[in-house]
């Protein structure tokens, strides 16, 4: 028996270490999130072990008449109401918490799903403060996502720092987090929203509010010059092959509204929204490729292009932080 069950208790502690665990908090609304699901879980097991034990116990000792329909009264209703309507207030409490407002002066940014990638901006640091797939929030502080979508139905879900929330076309929902502690949170699209809906990943990154205001400072500022032959190579080939009627770099002529922004591409930690770490040669790959990497991405496959071309390209864009 101990045997048996040491694997399967094992499997299901795993689970309580993943990535994107709800159980392992890392900001106000997952944690209260997770302490109502240990608080439902905790309800539901002494629901099963009380009616368990009454049908134990009505198994070994038979039926008798004497008080049996005083016990249908209070065994079957007056104790589900009140289990249930205790839970149901509790969960309620809960709910308004995660939407009420703690702080006056929330910082606001915008997600919009995209098959199959998230474009990010923060409106109050002015119109050029554009990113994909990733955000960054600062310790401490409320954040409020203003969640919208450009196609289909996506949903927005950080399990370690608050709950799922649609996105759906023709409305703008909202939904609040704070992160405690600094670290880099794994999010996922969590609605069935295209062939490559699995490959729809986010990462939030958290740090410290200094950090955080130098590098949305960046990010504001157009892409750097490049420095040397090799990276003025690319940008010449990135701007001959088209890409930039796709893609916006600000500070070149390239401002396409298709594809992700890719002003400071260089500072992010995946392409092609976590399918592959971001680094010269995924991004090489990705550009002769994509539709190999990612199939049915919008991203058509630059396969024309000479090696020396590409490497170039990349170099330019990896160098874009
Ligand atoms: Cu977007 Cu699933």
């Amino acid at each position: 028996m101990r045997r048996a069950l040491a694997p399967a208790a094992a499997l299901a502690l795993a689970a309580c270490d993943a990535p994107q665990s709800m159980l392992q908090g890392g900001g106000t609304a997952a944690t209260a999130i997770a302490d109502l699901w240990w608080v439902m879980l905790t309800g539901a097991l002494a629901v099963v072990a009380l009616v368990t034990g009454l049908v134990a116990y009505g198994t070994w000792h038979g039926r008798t008449e004497s008080g049996s329909l005083r016990f249908v009264y209070l065994g079957g209703l007056a104790l589900p109401v009140a289990a249930l309507s205790g839970l149901l207030v509790y969960s309620a409490g809960v709910g308004r918490e995660l939407e009420t407002a703690t702080e006056a002066a929330p910082l606001r940014v915008e997600v919009i799903g995209h098959q199959w990638w998230w474009e990010v901006r923060y409106p109050d640091a002015g119109p050029g403060a554009v990113l994909a797939n990733e955000l960054r929030v600062p310790v401490g502080r409320t954040v409020v996502l203003e969640l919208s979508t450009a196609d289909v139905i996506h949903s927005f879900w950080v399990p370690a720092l608050a709950g799922k929330v649609d996105m759906t076309p023709g409305r703008t929902a909202r939904l609040r987090l704070r992160a405690e502690s600094a670290g880099t949170y794994r999010g996922q699209c969590a609605e069935f929203c295209g062939a490559q809906h699995a490959r729809m990943a986010l990462h939030v990154v958290a740090e410290s509010p200094a950090r955080f205001r130098d590098w949305l400072a960046g990010q504001t500022r157009p892409a750097a010059e490049p420095e040397d032959d090799l990276r003025r190579a690319g940008r010449e080939a990135f701007l001959a092959a088209g890409c930039g009627a796709c893609h916006t770099v600000r500070g070149t002529d390239a401002a396409g509204t298709v594809g992700p922004d890719l002003t400071h591409v260089g500072g992010r930690l995946t392409i092609g929204a976590g399918v592959l770490p971001n680094n010269i040669g995924t991004i090489q790959g990705w550009i002769a490729d994509s539709q190999t990497i990612k199939p049915g991405n919008r991203m058509p496959a630059f396969d024309r292009l000479e090696s020396t071309e590409l490497r170039a390209i990349a170099a330019w864009l990896a160098g874009l932080e």
